[in-house]
C-alpha cells in the first residue's frame, strides 16, 4: 500500500512528503523485517490520458501526484524530496523517452518506473538506456507495479539521505546492497540430464533458506534454460536485459531486474526467454553481471550448459566454487572425466572443485568407490535417486520445499551446508 500526506498539486507538492510503505513490496520469506518501517519519498505518475493515468494511481494507493506530461512534473520539482515517478504508456514514445531522461540525468534523487501497454525488448532496451528503472504492463499485476516503486523508492531513499550512515543489519536484498562480497557457485556438467538445473535450483533455495541472506540463481543455459520452468516464475526481465543495460548497471538496476521466488525469496537472473537471443550475451557480459550480483548477494549461484564455451571458462573462473554434477552411467562419467581433465588443463586451482554424484543409488552397478577412483575426485555430495524429482520439477516446487525431508532434499541441504562458514552454519534454521 502506497499513500502520501497532502501531496496536493499545489507550489508545496515538491517539499511534501509521500510514505512509501515497505509493505508495498511483495512479500518474502527473506524479508521478516518489511512492513516494519516506511520510506520517505513523493509517488507521482504522469500519463496524457486522463482514464489510464487515474487506473494507474488507483493501483498506487490514494496518495501519488498525476501529472498530464513529463514537463508538467518537471515544473513542480525542487530536489528537496526523492519522488519516484510511474510514466504512463503516453511517455513511452522517443521523443518523451528523451525529455525523461534529460530529467533524470538532471535529478538524481528522482526515479523513473515505466508502465507500457505491450513490452517489446526494443522497447525495454530504450526505456532502460534513458535511464527508467523498471518497465512493466499495464495491465500487469497490482504487486508488481508496487514491488517496482518500492525497490525505486528504497534506493533513492538509502542514497541521498545515509550517504556515511552504516548500513542497517537486514535481510532485504536491497538494503544488503553494499555489504556483500557473496560466494559464486557454478553448477556444470559436460553431460545434459546429468542434473544440473535440479542440482543448482535447490541448491540455491537451499543456500536461501539455510542464510537468510539474498542468494541469486542465475541461469547460464542461454538457450535451453530451464530454472524460470522449474520455480514456475514468470519472467519480465532476463539476461538480455542485464546485458543492454550494461552501460549503467549498478546493484539497484540489476536488483530490479531480477524476478523474486516468493516461496522462498530467491532471487532469479532467467536466461533469454527466445534462443535467438542467446548470443546477446557474451563472457564478458555474464562475468560483470555475476560480480555485480556478488556485490550484493551473499551467494550467487549459476546454472549453466552442459558443454564447455567462454562463457563457462569465464563463470569457472570467476566462481569460489565449480560443482560438477555426474550422472551414475558410464557415458556421464566419460565426459566428467574429460570435462575435469579440460579444466586441469586451463590451471583450474582443484580446490574450487566439487564433485556431485547423482541418482547415485541407482542399481546400474557402478560403484561409488570406483567412480571416485576413475575421476581422481572424491564426491562431496551424493545425491540419490528418487521419483519425487521429476514430480517436483513437473509441478514447479523444488524438491526441497515439496519434500524437505526427504533423503534427496537432505542431500542437497547438506551440499549447501559445505558453502556456509562455520560460524552462520551454527545459527542454521534447520
Ligand atoms: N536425483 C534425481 N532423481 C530422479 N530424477 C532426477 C534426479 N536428478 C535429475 N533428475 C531428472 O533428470 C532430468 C534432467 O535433470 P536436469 O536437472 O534438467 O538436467 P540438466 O540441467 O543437467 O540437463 C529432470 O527431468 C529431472 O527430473
Ligand atoms: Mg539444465
Amino acid at each position: 500500500m502506497i499513500s502520501s500526506v497532502d501531496s496536493p498539486l499545489g507550489e508545496s507538492w515538491d517539499d511534501s512528503e509521500s510514505f512509501v510503505s515497505n509493505r508495498g513490496a511483495p512479500e518474502t520469506p527473506a524479508a521478516p523485517q518489511r512492513g516494519a518501517s516506511a520510506i520517505r519519498v513523493s509517488v507521482a505518475v504522469v500519463e496524457a490520458d486522463p482514464p489510464t493515468r487515474d487506473r494507474i494511481a488507483r493501483q498506487l494507493g490514494d496518495g501519488p501526484t498525476p501529472f498530464a506530461s513529463i514537463e508538467e512534473l518537471a515544473g513542480r520539482l525542487s530536489g528537496a524530496v526523492p519522488v519516484v515517478v510511474v510514466l504512463g504508456p503516453s511517455c513511452a514514445a522517443t521523443s518523451e523517452l528523451g525529455i525523461a531522461e534529460r530529467l533524470i540525468e538532471a535529478h538524481p534523487n528522482l526515479g523513473a518506473v515505466l508502465v507500457v501497454d505491450e513490452l517489446t525488448t526494443t522497447l525495454l532496451q530504450q526505456a532502460l538506456r534513458a535511464g527508467v528503472r523498471d518497465v512493466l504492463t499495464v495491465g500487469g499485476d497490482t504487486e508488481q507495479l508496487l514491488g517496482a516503486v518500492h525497490r525505486v523508492a528504497q534506493s533513492l531513499d538509502a542514497t541521498p539521505r545515509r550517504p556515511t550512515a552504516p548500513a542497517a543489519p537486514s535481510s532485504d536484498p536491497d538494503s544488503d546492497l553494499p555489504e556483500m562480497n557473496g560466494k559464486v557457485i557454478t553448477v556444470f556438467s559436460t553431460k545434459g540430464g546429468a542434473g544440473k538445473s535440479v542440482i543448482s535450483t535447490n541448491l540455491a533455495i537451499a543456500l536461501a533458506q539455510r542464510t537468510g541472506q539474498p542468494v541469486c540463481l542465475v541461469d547460464a543455459d542461454l538457450q535451453f534454460g530451464d530454472v524460470a520452468v522449474m520455480l514456475k516464475l514468470t519472467p519480465h526481465h532476463t539476461l538480455v536485459d542485464a546485458v543492454n543495460s550494461l552501460d549503467r548497471l549498478d546493484a539497484a538496476l540489476l536488483s530490479s531486474l531480477l524476478v523474486t521466488h516468493e516461496q522462498s525469496g530467491l532471487r532469479v537472473l532467467p536466461a533469454p526467454l527466445e534462443p535467438a537471443f542467446a548470443d546477446q550475451v557474451g563472457a564478458s557480459e555474464m562475468v560483470q553481471i555475476v560480480e555485480c550480483l556478488r556485490s550484493f548477494c551473499g551467494y550467487v549461484v549459476v546454472d549453466t550448459p552442459a558443454y564447455f564455451n567462454d562463457l563457462v571458462l569465464g563463470l569457472v573462473e570467476v566462481s569460489d566454487n565449480v560443482v560438477m554434477v555426474a550422472g551414475m552411467d558410464i557415458p556421464n562419467i566419460k565426459n566428467v572425466k574429460i570435462g575435469l581433465q579440460t579444466l586441469r588443463l586451463l590451471n583450474t586451482p582443484m580446490e574450487k572443485l566439487m564433485l556431485v554424484l547423482n541418482r547415485s543409488n541407482s542399481k546400474v552397478k557402478l560403484d561409488i568407490g570406483e567412480v571416485e577412483r576413475t575421476l581422481q575426485v572424491k564426491a562431496d555430495a551424493l545425491v540419490p535417486s528418487d521419483v519425487l524429482v521429476p514430480q517436483s520439477v513437473n509441478k514447479g516446487v523444488p524438491v526441497v520445499l515439496h519434500a524437505p525431508k526427504s533423503p534427496v532434499a537432505r542431500s542437497i541441504q547438506q551440499l549447501a551446508d559445505q558453502f556456509i562458514p562455520v560460524t552462520a552454519n551454527s545459527k542454521r534454521r534447520r
